[in-house]
Order: structure tokens, then sequence, then C-alpha cells
């Protein structure tokens, strides 16, 4: 937790913003769901992963945000250097009030494989960046949101790595929650789908860099395989939670 803050709240409404695999698996109790933006920050795959996309012998690569004050100090040999107006897209949940105290008790007592909480103001998109969501009541402002950030201090953090590397790291990843690639792809998709400026060059370049080396490893058959599981799954549909409890037993709320 920084700053001492212990919640987050526009007119008492609790907020969580989520920049990876909470795109696209909510948590619970939320009634709203808004596509958007923080500042300040650059989102990387330099969180390493001992539960969900890897192995305490063989961790994957998930993402965390860096402060941009930071990263400014390092060696960044991404070739996409920062996103696009310096925005980090990803989407904000508001939980229903009835359920926040539930929720915010759940949430605080997680320390996620090195992440912690933190609060950072997120910015609505509007209609106009998301048309799929016409006359949905529009935000105004900035509203106050619960982040979770693997900072460089945590034991998880891996820092700067050569991309390439990177992506074949991430293609022989694997671990309880699935494969470390479909969570990279998971993600470039998700983000894809949130406007048509939400993409994210740095996750952009390591899904494509991942599919050639898949196509390289598998022959052909990736790109068909893919197809079929695109027109399988089609878009990312969320699934609600319908309580905490749900979200332990299976898939632990923020998992990556
Ligand atoms: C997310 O924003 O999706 C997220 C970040 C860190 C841990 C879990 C989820």
């Amino acid at each position: 937790m920084t700053s001492g803050e212990t919640e987050a709240s526009k007119d008492g409404e609790f907020w969580l913003f989520g920049y990876g695999s909470l795109i696209w698996k909510p948590p619970p109790h939320f009634d709203r769901r808004i596509p958007g933006w923080v500042t300040g920050y650059v989102r990387r795959f330099w969180q390493a992963s001992q539960d969900h996309r890897g192995t305490p012998t063989a961790p994957g690569r998930v993402v965390t945000l860096i402060s941009e004050d930071y990263w400014s100090t390092l060696r960044d040999r991404d070739p996409h250097p920062s996103p696009p107006d310096n925005k980090v897209w990803g989407v904000a949940y508001r939980i229903i009030p009835s359920r926040v105290d539930e929720v915010k008790t759940y949430l605080d007592i997680r320390e996620i494989n090195g992440y912690t909480i933190h609060y950072t103001p997120f910015h609505p998109a509007s209609e106009l960046h998301r048309p799929d969501h016409p006359g949905e009541e529009e935000e105004r402002g900035p509203i106050r949101a619960l982040v979770y950030i693997g900072t460089p201090d945590n034991d998880q953090f891996v820092g700067p790595q050569d991309p390439q590397e990177l992506a074949a790291h991430i293609y022989r990843s694997e671990g309880p929650s699935g494969l470390n690639r479909d969570y990279l792809w998971g993600l470039e998709r998700s983000l894809e789908e949130l406007c048509p400026e939400s993409g994210d060059e740095h996750v952009r370049d390591l899904a494509e860099r991942v599919r050639r080396i898949a196509a390289r490893e598998e022959g052909g058959g990736v790109e068909e395989r893919d197809v079929r599981r695109e027109e399988h799954e089609g878009h990312h549909e969320f699934r609600r939670r319908e309580s905490v409890d749900e979200v332990e037993e299976t898939e632990k709320m923020g998992e990556d």
C-alpha cells in the first residue's frame, strides 16, 4: 500500500483498475466496467510469475507497471519505448456499493506474487473511444482507482530484458493457469478490443515475436489452430464472478 492510503474512492465509490489479466478476468461484484487509461507508467512484461504462468523453478513473465521516472533511468531494450500519449490502457471496475467491504477485505489481504496495492487516477475513455458502449453514462474527470503493481523492489521483479529472449522465455513457460503465451496473446487481443487506439506496442511486438517462434517450432499448424480457437472462442467474454470464494477456488482474483 502506498502513501498510507487505505481506500480508493470517488464520492465514496470503489474502483479497481486492471491492465493485465483483470481486463478479461474481472473481479467479483462489479456493476460497471469502463475502458480508459492511466498515465505516469509504462506496461512491461517484467514481473516473474511462479504461481500462474510459470512455476517456482521455471517462472513465466507477466505484466507490471513501471513508473516513468524510474523507467527513464533504465536502458530499456524494447524497440517501442513508450505508449502513445503516455497512456496505459486498461479497464476500471466499480464494485457494487453493498459488496465493497467484502471485496476490499479480500483485496487488502492479498499480496499476489510480489504485487502490492497502489492508487492512481484513472481516466475513463470518452464515447468517442468506445463506440461499442453508446449511451453509457459518461464519467467525468479522473477516478481514483486501486491498482496492483509489482514495484522494482519486489522479489519477482525482473527488469529490462532483450525482447527476443523475453519472447522465447514466454513461449516456453507454463504454469497452473496455463500457457504463458496464451496470457500474452489474450492481453494483446483484449487491449485491441477496448478501442482503436488502446493497443500497446510492447505487447504487440512481443506477441508477434512469440507467434513467429511458435510458427517456427510448430510448423504451419499453429496459425491454423489459432484461427480455429478464435472461431471457437470469439471475442473475450468475461465471466462474472458470483463470490470471492469462487474466485479463490478457481483462478484467484488478479491471478497474473
Ligand atoms: C491486472 O491489472 O490485471 C493485474 C495486475 C497485477 C496483478 C493482477 C492483476
